[in-house]
């Protein structure tokens, strides 16, 4: 759904998904409590751990390019840390990620990004979107090149020439669904998702107008994820604005940076 009002959609799927969902974990658990009642030995592995969060994020993470739920497979590690960090206190809300985390300590929510990083599963292909030459063509241009009348920098000066992310800690924008997409935007822009003082992505929204949330969130879902899909080692450049949660990526051919242009 290439809509303008992703986030009424969003919203209404969320409702959707959340009972859904609802039944999924109580497959999940009743089935584990049923075994352990019944005195079968469940092993305690990351593997089996990690079963609870693909009943919504997909087999190995990988998502689906439909629907809402976010791929969680490949990411950078801090980065999937952070999120799982951000959910448990607060600074992003979505209250089935919420009750899973709750009671997790970071080692644990450590071994869980460091498992999900680690998984490489294929891609599907790239969402079919409904939207005119004139805006695939602005979104592509912020993307690639940025804005430099309204001061919105390039995505891929901080995602990464190939928008495939950045490690330690700045995440892919390909292969991610329109909906979920277009919820961050909103996200930001009404606070509910928060990183680290400075806020980049916060400062970055508040100089997209809603049409180029749309057109920029619309020419990502329709590009295909590059055959090596792996986050790059580093960056040529500092990062163009200063990122509270990604101040030690790595520019190339130097130390890590101390952080951008505030
Ligand atoms: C009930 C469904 C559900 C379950 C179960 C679930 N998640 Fe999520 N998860 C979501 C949704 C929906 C989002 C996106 C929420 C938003 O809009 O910010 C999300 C977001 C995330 C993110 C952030 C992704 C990103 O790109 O920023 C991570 C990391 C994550 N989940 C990991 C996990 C892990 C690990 C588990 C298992 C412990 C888990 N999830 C279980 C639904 C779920
Ligand atoms: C100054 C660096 C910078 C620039 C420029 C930038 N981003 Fe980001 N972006 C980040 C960082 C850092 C994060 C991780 C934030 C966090 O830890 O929650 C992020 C996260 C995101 C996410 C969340 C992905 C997920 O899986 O939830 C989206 C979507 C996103 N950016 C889109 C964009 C788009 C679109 C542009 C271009 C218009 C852009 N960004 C430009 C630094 C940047």
């Amino acid at each position: 759904m290439a809509s303008s009002t992703g986030l009424t959609d969003v919203e209404f799927m969320n409702k959707k998904s959340l009972i859904l969902i609802f039944f999924i974990l109580a497959c999940v658990f009743c089935g584990a409590g049923g075994k352990a009642s019944a005195q079968q030995a469940i092993p305690d592995t990351i593997d089996q751990r990690a079963i609870a969060c693909t009943a919504c994020h997909g087999k190995e993470g990988r998502a689906t390019s439909e629907g809402f739920f976010p791929r969680i497979a490949g990411k950078p590690a801090a980065y999937l840390y952070n999120q799982l960090v951000n959910f448990r206190e607060g600074h992003r809300q979505y209250p089935m990620m919420t009750y899973m985390v709750d009671q997790m300590s970071d080692a644990y929510l450590r071994e869980l990004a460091s498992y999900f990083s680690g998984l490489n599963p294929p891609y599907p292909p790239p969402q079919v979107v409904s939207a005119g030459k004139e805006q695939l063509e602005r979104g592509r241009q912020l993307a690639l090149s940025g804005d430099s009348a309204r001061k919105i920098p390039a995505c891929v000066a901080c995602h990464g020439q190939r928008l495939t992310g950045v490690i330690p800690a700045i995440p892919g924008l390909l292969g991610l669904p329109h909906d979920y997409l277009n919820a961050q935007f909103g996200a930001w822009r009404n606070k509910s998702r928060r990183t680290p003082a400075p806020d980049c992505m916060a400062e970055i929204t508040s100089r997209l107008s809603p049409g180029d949330v749309s057109a920029v969130t619309t020419w990502l879902a329709s590009q295909p994820v590059p055959a090596d899909s792996a986050p790059a080692p580093s960056l040529p450049a500092r990062l163009p604005l200063s990122c509270g949660s990604a101040n030690d990526v790595l520019v190339s051919g130097s130390a890590p940076q101390e952080g951008g242009q505030p």
